[in-house]
């Protein structure tokens, strides 16, 4: 049914004016002004998905006057200094994708302590010119074992060995008028099972049953397991746990004690919206929204990426741009190459879903393309990726909490001729140390015997062969280590989007085992990167002589390249191109802003580029890099010392 036909004109009026008598009664005519212009622009984009997800509803009408009016209330909350801040980012609505833009990723206590003590880690965080702050989760979790808080308990408290809520909006405030943008956690597809729906749902009662998904035996879950993977093979096996006190089967796609939730129900919905408002009212400004992929559920499906799945991030966007369009939503869905671009919005959501997302195919093929020493599936893969929207940008990243599973389709495999399933089996054994002469040291996570898929835990600089190194004490080792991760490092700051730097790795930090003595973490060994930041280490950061200063003062260099060239811009286009040198990926980024060639040698051996290839990559004359400031002019070959990287454009000199 066309959603128009489900709400009359009239209806439309009462309802707009029901809002301006309640919920925005108090506030000023102008602001009251600004919240119908943006109720008129956005509507369509929220009845658009309403009607994907609840268009059959017999209470359509209510569900939508429902949610409208929590927008209402969750602007009419929101403070002076975050209404200025909405203003300010829809003057300036390519914020997000200028090259100035540089993201760091931590664990609140394991990074600072407190929420509190992150302010003293400003300066810290300015030396590398970060202007984006991911605390990983820290809402009130479950106690005990809680998938590194990826179970949450309260939305609305924050985990108490951390601070109060009151301790994350001065301390949002307080990034802000440093440049930086906070960005947290928000775990909308599962609660924890102590969240207090899911206990009032133990408790029996029918209202919170319905906000998760409940079988009263095993058929509806045996016929819905066929076609669904598991993401825990291994200490969560299956997607269904059975409560003997309810006597009934709960979908749970990770762990036992994260209970999925139910989007069927618009109340969930509702709730969900709620939460997100009251976040972004705390001066949250990016809301990562974990494990999109699996919010909706379908028989006979994978129950990943189905249509109302996207609806309802559509939802949450076309909602939170009326009440808080400072607000920027990240999609965390690690999915295959062709179901990832839809969660930047796709066809009528183009510019309409999410305005970030993770970009885990590039992540990928860069570690396939450094254990191969090859560029050709880099190369390939990317250049099948269609272009996305032009108000969306990627979140572009190396290592991160997670394991790294192998996204590289058997298609793509086969088109520069290998067998997928021997290059996924080829990279886990690489990368867990299996493979001859590899210099990576890392683990398996999760391996699945059924589909023989092995992912894989470990630190970027174990996983880049410098724990190796240092552990032979080879200082030819080392120094390749040092440029792998470097080279890694460069390529997230050039590809077009926001550059995550992962706590750590900008001082090399090795596998910690440490994970091993706590009794809550000891099964997943995703805790092998997670460690605690190294502050003595970091005292040598701006020492050259040191391997951390390398490392430190290498991304640093790099990441002030980044800020001051334009090119990087994240709507220039972004082209792979073949270099005519197997070991060598070249990159272009092309826009009126300039045109740069990025060519990045993938091996520990120099490598040549004729410059007749280079002018048929569009760049004839003289040549500059960015990075080193040479001039190249007459030399019929460019050479790149092992696993350089450089940063090309037409050079104005004569
Ligand atoms: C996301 C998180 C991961 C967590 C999972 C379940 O993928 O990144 O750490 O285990 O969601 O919440």
């Amino acid at each position: 049914m066309e959603s128009t036909q489900l709400l009359r004109p009239d209806d439309l009026a009462l309802l707009v004016d029901g809002l301006m008598q309640g919920p925005l009664g108090e506030m000023e005519p102008l602001a009251r002004h600004i919240f119908g212009l943006r109720l008129e622009q956005f509507l369509p984009d929220v009845l658009r998905p309403l009607t994907i997800l609840y268009g059959s509803h017999p209470q359509f009408p209510t569900i939508l006057h429902r949610l409208l009016g929590q927008v209402a209330q969750g602007y009419a909350h929101r403070s002076e200094p975050l209404r200025l801040l909405d203003i300010r980012r829809m003057q300036e609505p390519d914020w997000f994708q200028k090259p100035e833009m540089i993201g760091y990723v931590c664990y609140t206590d394991r990074f600072a302590g407190t929420l509190s003590e992150v302010a003293a880690k400003i300066p810290y965080l300015q030396e590398l010119g970060v202007t984006y702050l991911h605390l990983m989760p820290l809402l009130r979790p479950r106690p005990g074992q809680n998938d590194g808080g990826y179970a949450v308990q309260d939305y609305r408290a924050i985990d108490e060995r951390l601070g109060s809520m009151a301790d994350l909006a001065d301390l949002a405030g307080q990034l802000r008028q440093h440049g930086i943008s906070l960005c947290i956690d928000l775990v909308c597809n599962h609660t924890a099972k102590e969240h207090e729906w899911a206990q009032k749902a133990r408790a029996g009662n029918p209202t919170y049953q319905a906000y998760y998904l409940m079988f009263p035996d095993r058929t509806l879950p045996d016929a819905y397991e066929k076609t669904t993977p598991e993401v825990f093979p291994d200490f969560a096996p299956g997607n269904f746990t059975y409560y003997p006190e309810i006597d009934r089967w709960v979908w749970t796609t990770f762990n036992e004690f994260q209970w999925d939730l139910n989007y069927a129900n618009p109340a969930v919905l509702g709730e969900m919206l709620d939460i997100i408002l009251f976040l972004a009212n705390q001066g949250v400004e990016i809301l990562r929204l974990d494990a999109v992929a699996f919010m909706w559920k379908r028989l006979g499906t994978d129950s990943q990426n189905q249509p109302e799945a996207h609806a309802i991030l559509q939802l949450f966007r076309a909602l939170t741009r009326i009440a808080a369009p400072g607000l920027l939503l990240l999609a965390e869905a690690i999915v295959s190459p062709d179901k990832l671009i839809p969660y930047l919005g796709r066809g009528e959501a183009t510019n309409k879903e999410c305005e970030l997302a993770y970009h885990n195919v590039l992540m990928v093929l860069l570690w396939s393309a450094l254990a191969e020493r090859k560029v050709g599936l880099l190369t390939y893969a990317l250049q099948q990726l269609p272009v996305i929207p032009t108000q969306t940008t990627w979140l572009t990243y190396i290592r991160c909490h997670d394991d790294i599973g192998w996204a590289v389709t058997d298609e793509n495999a086969a088109a520069v001729g290998l067998n997928g399933f021997a290059h996924r089996a080829f990279l886990s054994q690489f990368y867990t140390g299996r493979f001859p002469g590899t210099f990576a040291k890392g683990a398996t996570f999760q391996y699945n015997p059924k589909t023989q898929d092995r992912r894989v835990s470990g630190s970027l600089a174990s996983l880049a062969g410098l724990e190796q190194a240092l552990a032979n004490q080879d200082e030819y080792e080392i120094d390749l280590a040092v440029r792998r991760i470097l080279l890694l490092h460069n390529l997230i700051l050039i590809y077009g989007g926001i550059p995550l730097l992962y706590m750590g790795d900008e001082l090399g930090l090795l596998n910690d085992h440490t994970y091993l003595e706590d009794p809550d973490l000891v099964n997943d060994n995703r805790w092998l990167h997670r460690p605690l930041m190294d502050w003595a280490k970091a005292e040598a950061r701006q020492n050259i002589t040191t391997i951390t200063g390398r490392i430190f003062m290498g991304i640093q260099q790099l990441l002030q390249a980044r800020q001051q060239l334009p090119a990087l811009h994240a709507q220039a286009l972004t082209v792979p191109v073949w270099t005519h040198n197997e070991q060598v990926f070249g990159l272009i980024r092309d826009s009126p802003r300039g045109r740069v060639l990025i060519l990045a040698n993938f091996s520990e051996r120099p490598q040549p580029i004729s410059r007749d290839h280079i002018a048929s990559m569009g760049l004839k004359g003289g040549l500059r890099d960015h990075l080193t400031g040479f001039t190249i002019t007459r030399q019929p070959h460019l050479h790149l010392d092992p696993y350089q990287v450089v940063w090309l454009a037409v050079s104005n000199e004569p």
